[in-house]
């Protein structure tokens, strides 16, 4: 079976098998790439890649943190995303730009070689596992989120994602879908690759950036929803108990989007099942990232 698949690598869209690094690259050894997370979604005036500007904007930043420079200017940069969407021939994807520092001579300093790759995969709206039809059941890590004392944790970084790692690995062995991260003061962080949110009393909370989280750019988007309809969220921190008897809670980013918890550290959450709420603000990311909602129009960039 042909693969026609394509990977943009420094400029030029190469084939998928052919997108190779080699084995001394400084990225895979000392963890020194930044990359971004994005999505595209098939509307009906064809497909659309949601808030990318902000995206690339947040991969520039997180490339200015580790002291990269990157050979491409963000223009340039969106560019190749359209470029590798159009090559693929998807309308509906995940989007990886990985920007990292390559190989030469061995050893911790960088060198000034910085790569970047850019590779899309098919992946339709409300398709991660657990979560969106179900409930995603949860469980707090042992595994303490990384302090941004440490290393920049604003940065979506490679090497942010051991911990992560480490964190979904514990969730699964013990019977979960996803991990829950503390910070250093024992305050609720966020999942290993989303945000969190809970309800109570009709209120929704979230912690705030200054609790370790990384910047979200779907959390921003659900912020900015609940407030436009009248409602209230609000950033402070959370203890692990706010969580065990909220009334709902949820977690969101783009691959997750939003996606129903019900269970933590096997204690239900409300009555066991999706709560309402959390179930409106599913439909009603949907209609934002399928551009039904014309209020967030300026969210798209159709292709
Ligand atoms: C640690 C972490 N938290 C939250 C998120 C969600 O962020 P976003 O909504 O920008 O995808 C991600 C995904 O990039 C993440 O890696």
């Amino acid at each position: 079976m042909s693969d026609n698949r394509k990977i943009w690598m420094n400029g030029e869209l190469v084939c998928y098998k052919d997108a190779k690094i080699h084995v001394l690259t400084h990225a895979l050894h000392y963890s020194t790439a930044i990359f971004e997370g994005i999505r595209c979604y098939n509307t009906k005036k064809g497909p659309a890649i949601f808030r990318l500007p902000e995206h690339i904007d947040r991969l520039f930043k997180s490339a200015k943190m580790y002291s990269m420079q990157i050979p491409y200017s963000k223009n340039q940069i969106s560019n190749a995303i359209i470029k590798t969407i159009k090559a693929n021939l998807l309308n509906e994807c995940y989007i990886r730009p990985i920007a990292y520092y390559g190989h030469g001579e061995m050893g911790l300093t960088p060198k000034n070689d910085i790569n970047v790759s850019i590779a899309c995969w098919g992946w339709r709206i409300g398709e991660t596992s657990a979560g969106n039809v179900t409930g995603a059941k949860c469980k707090i890590s042992s595994w303490i989120k990384i302090d941004p004392r440490s290393q920049p944790m604003k940065a979506k970084a490679a090497s942010n994602y051991a911990n992560a790692a480490l964190a979904r690995i514990e969730a699964l062995n013990d019977g979960c879908d996803e991990a829950i991260l503390l910070n250093h003061q024992g305050k609720i962080t966020e999942g290993s690759a989303e945000h969190i949110f809970i309800v109570k009393d009709g209120c929704m909370y979230t912690p705030p950036l200054t609790a370790g989280i990384f910047n979200g750019i779907t959390r921003d988007s659900i912020m900015k929803m609940i407030k436009l309809d009248g409602e209230n969220v609000l950033e402070v921190d959370l203890d692990r108990e706010d969580l065990y008897v909220a009334d709902e809670v949820f977690m969101v980013g783009t691959a997750a989007e939003v996606k129903s918890v019900t269970e933590i550290d096997h204690i239900k959450i409300g009555d066991g099942e999706p709560g309402m709420i959390t179930r409106k603000l599913q439909n009603k990311f949907k209609d934002v990232t399928t551009g039904n909602d014309k209020r967030f129009s300026s969210w798209l960039l159709y292709i």
